[in-house]
């Protein structure tokens, strides 16, 4: 049923209007969409704010769809690169990284491995100290991605780890990566107890996340 929604979601939610900034990007980093918790909720929360601002646009991606190589440090590490030195992100790395540059709003879902992100989202973050993810190829000192909000969406199985804890097992994209891309307006969902959790705490944490989202929104 969850995968049936995401084809609806990656085609439809997309509509074709004026304005030069899309609204929402959403990374999926879940090799088993049909049972995930919080793609369940984040993308229930979408359709709702879809339902209500009709206009807006809405693109979700996983990454397990694409192939991207395991980063590796080039020759003298990535600084070193010179700008005529023929290296180029992975093409489908590329394809995600000048798609989503066109959105406002980066939203990323995940499941929390280890208390952290999976492998194949640290993959993807790992990328961005290469030319082309952070910075562009001309060797500017702007971060590509400023000016830009993110909200993660994550899920845990268990339901007793302090709120330092939590917080600990999302700190790494929310203090360090993202504003290292310089996003400095992140907000974060990080869903827990999924091992038995009840329809009633989908519901609940279904509109938190709506909320949450529209606040973003409008940050
Ligand atoms: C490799 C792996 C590591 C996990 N590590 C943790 C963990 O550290 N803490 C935890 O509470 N649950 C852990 N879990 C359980 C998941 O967080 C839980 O199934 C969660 O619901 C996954 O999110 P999802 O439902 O959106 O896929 C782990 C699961 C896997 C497969």
């Amino acid at each position: 049923m969850a995968q049936k929604k995401l084809k609806i979601t990656n085609d439809k939610f997309q509509i074709k209007n004026k304005r030069s900034m899309k609204d929402i990007y959403v990374v999926v980093a879940n090799p088993n969409l049909k049972e995930s918790i919080s793609y369940k909720i984040g993308v229930e929360a979408l359709r709702r704010i879809k339902k209500q601002k009709k206009n807006i646009e809405i693109k979700i991606i996983n990454l397990y769809d694409f192939k991207v190589p395991f980063y590796k440090t080039f020759s003298k590490g990535v600084y070193k690169i010179s700008k005529d030195q023929k290296v180029r992100l992975p093409k489908d790395l590329q394809k995600i990284v000048n798609e989503m540059r066109s959105y406002k709003i980066y939203v990323f879902i995940y499941p929390i491995w280890w208390s952290n992100m999976p492998a194949i989202l640290k993959n993807f973050f790992d990328w961005s100290v290469f030319f082309g993810m952070k910075y562009d190829f001309k060797g500017s000192k702007e971060p590509l991605h400023k000016n830009k909000r993110a909200f993660l969406i994550t899920a845990c199985g268990a339901d007793d780890y302090s709120q330092e804890e939590k917080e600990r097992m999302i700190e790494l994209i929310k203090l360090n990566i993202l504003p290292w891309w310089g996003i400095k307006k992140i907000d974060s969902l990080l869903i827990d107890g999924t091992y038995n959790i009840s329809e009633k705490r989908i519901k609940k944490y279904t509109k938190e996340c709506q909320g949450k989202l529209f606040k973003v929104m409008k940050f």
